[in-house]
């Protein structure tokens, strides 16, 4: 009785993420007593490995975005893990995720996201730019299929990636066709569609319990810190290296 109730409730509330152990928090420390650990995919079910050997789970090399557990998406090696979610063909859906990096190694991570049937995207994190911050990625498309199989990976070679945490997949309803066309379906409401507002707020209110642990993490990571000036370094050498290129665009060094 409680659970059916439960998931009529769970059903009814827009917005609800379609994707199960988004945040990776579910078996991660079943499987991993380290503070960081390359295991098997049964470490992240229902998600599963694509491609790639193994997948890292990670608890204390940094903080993750939400809960206890995030994953760097390059172990030893960059591998890709998905998650068959079952969807409504035509209608549209926003994956949000949030993206960290692990700071050793090339200081530019780039990974993509796809979903079965649409255009794969790239993500990139770079500590110049980002330094060891979280920042939200959005994906929208349009599912064309009822078995919609989402994707997410690391092109970053090494054993130094992208990191990903709180992964949420919403249904906005029917889509609204480039050509004004509207496929005729139950009157679903359209407005809908704006629900990366929803989004937004969830990310806000995460933000707000994490303000107190962010700053014992900040205390905790001057180790890190320091351990990564080296890189920061070498992220200022490209940033450098960058400007003089963009500069070199624009003005007549030459
Ligand atoms: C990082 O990689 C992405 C994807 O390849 C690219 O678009 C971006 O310009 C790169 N950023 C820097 C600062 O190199």
């Amino acid at each position: 009785m409680l659970t059916t109730l439960a998931l009529a409730i769970a059903t009814t509330v827009s917005g609800a993420n379609l994707l199960k152990n988004g945040d990776f928090e579910d078996h991660a420390a079943q499987h991993c007593k380290d503070s960081w650990c390359i295991v098997s995919d049964s470490a992240i079910a229902p998600w599963q490995l694509v491609s790639g050997p193994a997948v890292e789970v990670d608890n204390t090399p940094w903080k993750a975005y939400s809960g206890d557990w995030s994953m760097d998406l390059c172990g030893d090696v960059p591998y890709t893990i998905g998650q068959t979610v079952a969807l409504t063909p035509g209608d549209a859906y926003t994956l949000t995720f949030m993206l960290n990096e692990n700071y050793c190694g090339t200081y530019n991570k780039t990974g993509f996201v796809s979903a079965t049937g649409s255009p794969q995207q790239v993500f990139f994190h770079n500590s110049a730019q980002f330094a060891g911050k979280w920042i939200p990625v959005t994906y929208q498309f349009v599912a064309t299929d009822a078995n919609t199989q989402i994707q997410i990976g690391s092109t970053t070679a090494g054993s130094c990636g992208p990191v990903i945490d709180n992964v949420i997949l919403v249904d906005n309803g029917v889509a609204i066709a480039n050509n004004g066309q509207q496929k005729a379906k139950g009157g679903k409401c359209t407005s809908k569609k704006v629900n990366v507002n929803k989004g937004k707020d969830k990310d806000g209110k995460d933000d707000k319990d994490k303000d107190d642990d962010d700053k014992d993490k900040d205390d905790k990571g001057k180790d890190k810190d320091d351990k990564g000036k080296d890189k920061d370094d070498k992220g200022k050498d490209s940033d450098d290296k960058d400007n003089g290129k963009g500069k070199h665009d624009d003005d007549d060094d030459n």
